[in-house]
């Protein structure tokens, strides 16, 4: 009985050490950084791999960059890469304008490594701190910064219109130039939207001056009625029909000029 209780231990002791195993494995890999949770790379210490899977460059250096991931344990540092096809917002925030572009971040200061693709080397510049040589991002590309959260968004638009610009001219046979057309009606539209909205938004904003100017009118259209009654006269009738070609407004006009 007692033996087969040891084994029953030694057995789980092993399935336990198998599952850390696996599971110390899979940390291993290079984290996927998304849209979603790129700001836990604000806290400690990271590397950030921009890639595309069309880019040639970053095949080569994906091996080196998993090869970094096992000793993301080690020097306590987190390996993170991107897919910018799939986040545009990250590619538009982090101002990515070629491929791979490696960040390093410690404590949200971002800088941007351009060293050698070699694997010590990297390990080098972590463990040896020689990023302290390099200068931060200045404060207008910093990624954490609001204008440059504006950027990604501006990136994640462009991405959005991109991909109903191909529907329509894959899915919906529409031809360019009628996307084209399509695309400046839209901004018309929208501008006109975005003008009305905005006029809106001033009138609720300042509503004492739209009242004020309304009762400055008020009379005015008072005094108009009365004339319009003077028109009705029979005297004047006749007077005014010798001459053609005048509109309401226009008699009406000269009426008070007369008058004052
Ligand atoms: C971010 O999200 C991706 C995909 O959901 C996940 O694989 C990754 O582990 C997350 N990264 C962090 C740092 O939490």
């Amino acid at each position: 009985m007692a033996t087969m209780k040891s084994m029953k231990l030694y057995i789980s002791v092993f399935v336990v050490y198998l599952i850390e195993f696996c599971v110390s494995k899979e940390s291993t890999k290079p984290i996927e950084i998304t849209e979603d949770n790129w700001t836990d790379i604000l806290k400690g210490e990271w590397m950030l791999e921009f890639h595309a899977p069309w880019c040639p460059a970053c095949k080569n250096f994906q091996s080196t960059w998993e090869a970094l991931a096992k000793w993301s344990d080690d020097l306590d540092v987190g390996i993170g890469q991107t897919d910018v096809t799939e986040n545009p917002g990250l590619s538009g925030r982090f101002f990515v304008t070629a491929l791979p572009t490696i960040y390093h971040v410690k404590d949200g200061v971002f800088r941007v490594y351009s060293g050698s693709r070699n694997e010590n080397d990297i390990i080098s510049f972590i463990d040896e701190k020689k990023y302290l040589e390099l200068d931060p991002v200045s404060w207008l590309t910093d990624p954490k910064s609001l204008q440059m959260s504006a950027v990604g968004m501006f990136f994640k638009a462009a991405m959005v219109i991109r991909n109903i610009y191909n529907v329509m001219i894959s899915d919906y046979g529409i031809p360019e130039w009628g996307c084209y057309i399509i695309f400046a009606l839209l901004t018309i539209v929208f501008g006109l939207l975005f003008g009305l909205i905005l006029v809106c938004c001033c009138d609720l904003l300042f509503p004492p001056k739209y009242i004020q100017r309304q009762q400055r009118v008020q009379p005015e259209a008072e005094k108009m009625d009365e004339s319009d009654l003077l028109d009705d006269t029979p005297q004047e009738n006749g007077e005014e029909e010798t001459t053609e070609d005048t509109t309401d407004q226009s008699k009406v006009r000269k009426r008070q000029t007369r008058r004052d």
